[in-house]
């Protein structure tokens, strides 16, 4: 079984949040269980692309409206993944440092486009083509509808959706950029009076699925304008929970981390990270550590944690540690609680790999008040290292971590509100206390499988499914 991944992100290439972590596992968990699965994304100009070689694999021009540019498609010099990636190298328009700008609608139809160009001159055609988000939202659109790629339209396209959110809008008048089709199916591409690649993909793909099994429920009542859509779609759609990649977040062998540590030695594990981290935020470490990881947008409820945290930091009898990026407002309100909360708070405004890996070890609580969790990915990490998830009941959170409360490991609330952080930070602190009962849960919490092995055969039999 061929399948071909197409994706803006893929870890460790290029990475902005989780779909980089799913792009760069579930192909080498589906090749694991026998199927021959790829990837094909942007050539950015990141560290990744800077510190490995290329070969050159194809070479064509593609026609953009009335632009003709050149691409490539480049391939990894050695096998440094477990999988083959395909880059599409379009010099002017994606060899750029970041993986968005502010003007993509040009930068990821070339993509898409040559991506297709490419997949048409191939003599062993994929079996199945997976899409990944709004960045790709048009490829199930132009496989069944482009004149051009009258040939690939026996190929089943999937969609998974990682976020709804985002929908790629674009304006009418890009319509002249998609290769040629039968004008009478414009209706296809478009939603609310403008092209939306992620309800062309919804419309136009075999299949679509969402993250998590509750997001897809909830996206058919909150779907920024689609709730409609994906309940009319919703005999084609199915939410498959993500899983993680035990061989990258796995704390018995993380290189990142500061001390490596199992179930057996977790309590000594996690003191030496977290003794680290505190010596280097300058936090007291006899005090519970709560953590915060992710960008600060309103879907992680970010906005809400100045105050949040700077109310819960007043009792002096916890340490907190915030490590993201994103709306500026937010960044200079956790940059500036520093100060205020010396020795129980501190921030890292910025994105950071490697500290991010040494929080999930070192910290006690993880924090996610998200507004809008398709999935999550921190909290499942979090489990693994043995640190105790504080979510908001919503999406892929609801599907996976249950409140001791109710017989479970973690600690959920309801509300995206700062009242209910803060109580949540008490159950935290509380439970802090019950040295037994937490040691418990941690060895407990590192023993839930999460692992992509379940989900990647979930999605095999989808594929399969289709005929
Ligand atoms: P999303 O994709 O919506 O951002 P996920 O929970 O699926 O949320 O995945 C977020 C991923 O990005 C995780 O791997 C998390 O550790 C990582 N991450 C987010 N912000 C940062 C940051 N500032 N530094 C390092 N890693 C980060
Ligand atoms: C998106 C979602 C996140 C999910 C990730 C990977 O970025 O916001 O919840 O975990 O995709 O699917």
């Amino acid at each position: 079984m061929k399948i071909i991944h197409i994706s803006a992100e893929c870890y460790p290439i290029a990475k902005v949040g989780g779909l980089a972590d799913v792009v760069g596992a579930l192909p080498k968990y589906q090749n694991e269980i026998g199927a021959n699965s790829a990837v094909i994304m942007p050539f950015y100009n990141t560290k990744f692309t800077q510190s490995h070689k290329f070969t050159l694999v194809y070479q064509a021009n593609l026609i953009l409206g009335n632009q003709e540019l050149n691409f490539d498609i480049l391939k990894i010099e050695d096998a440094v993944l477990e999988f083959d990636v395909f880059f599409v190298h379009v010099e002017d328009l994606l060899y750029t440092e970041s993986v968005y700008t502010d003007n993509d609608t040009n930068r990821f139809l070339a993509f898409q486009i040559a991506a297709l160009d490419w997949i048409l001159t191939l003599k062993k055609k994929p079996d199945y083509i997976h899409c990944h988000d709004h960045h790709t939202g048009l490829i199930p659109f132009m496989a069944q509808e482009s004149y051009k790629y009258e040939s690939l339209n026996k190929i089943p396209v999937i969609t998974t959706i990682h976020n709804a959110q985002y929908q790629g809008w674009m304006s009418y008048d890009n319509l002249y950029k998609i290769p040629e089709f039968n004008i009478e199916n414009v209706g296809l591409l478009m939603w609310d009076g403008m092209i939306n690649p992620l309800a062309a993909a919804i419309k136009c793909a075999w299949r679509v699925t969402t993250v998590s099994p509750s997001y897809m429920e909830e996206l058919k009542y909150s779907a920024n304008g689609l709730e409609s859509l994906l309940s009319h779609e919703s005999s084609k759609a199915v939410g498959i929970l993500n899983g993680i990649d035990s061989a990258v977040w796995n704390p018995e062998t993380d290189k990142f981390i500061i001390k490596n540590y199992k179930k057996t030695t977790v309590e000594s594990g996690k003191k030496a990270n977290k003794e680290w981290l505190c010596s280097q935020f300058n936090l007291d470490q006899s005090k519970p550590l709560f953590a915060f990881i992710g960008r600060l947008v309103g879907e992680k409820g970010a906005e809400l944690l100045p105050h949040a945290l700077d109310y819960a930091l007043r009792s002096k009898d916890i340490a907190v540690i915030v490590l993201g990026s994103g709306a500026k407002e937010t960044e200079k309100e956790l940059f500036d609680l520093i100060l205020k909360h010396k020795g129980n708070y501190n921030a890292f405004i910025g994105y950071d790999e490697k500290l991010s890996h040494i929080i999930y070890a070192g910290a006690d609580f993880l924090l996610m008040p998200s507004r809008v969790e398709p999935c999550g990915l921190n909290q499942m990490y979090s489990l693994r290292y043995g640190t105790v998830p504080i979510v908001r009941r919503i999406g892929g959170l609801k599907d996976t971590v249950v409140d001791i409360g109710d017989h479970g490991f973690g600690i959920c609330h309801n509300e995206v509100s700062e009242q209910d952080i803060v109580v949540a930070i008490n159950r935290g602190k509380e439970f802090y206390t019950q040295q037994k009962e937490f040691k418990a849960n941690r060895k407990h919490i590192m023993s839930i499988d999460h692992s992509w092995e379940v989900s990647a055969k979930a999605y095999i039999n989808l594929y399969n499914s289709i005929n």
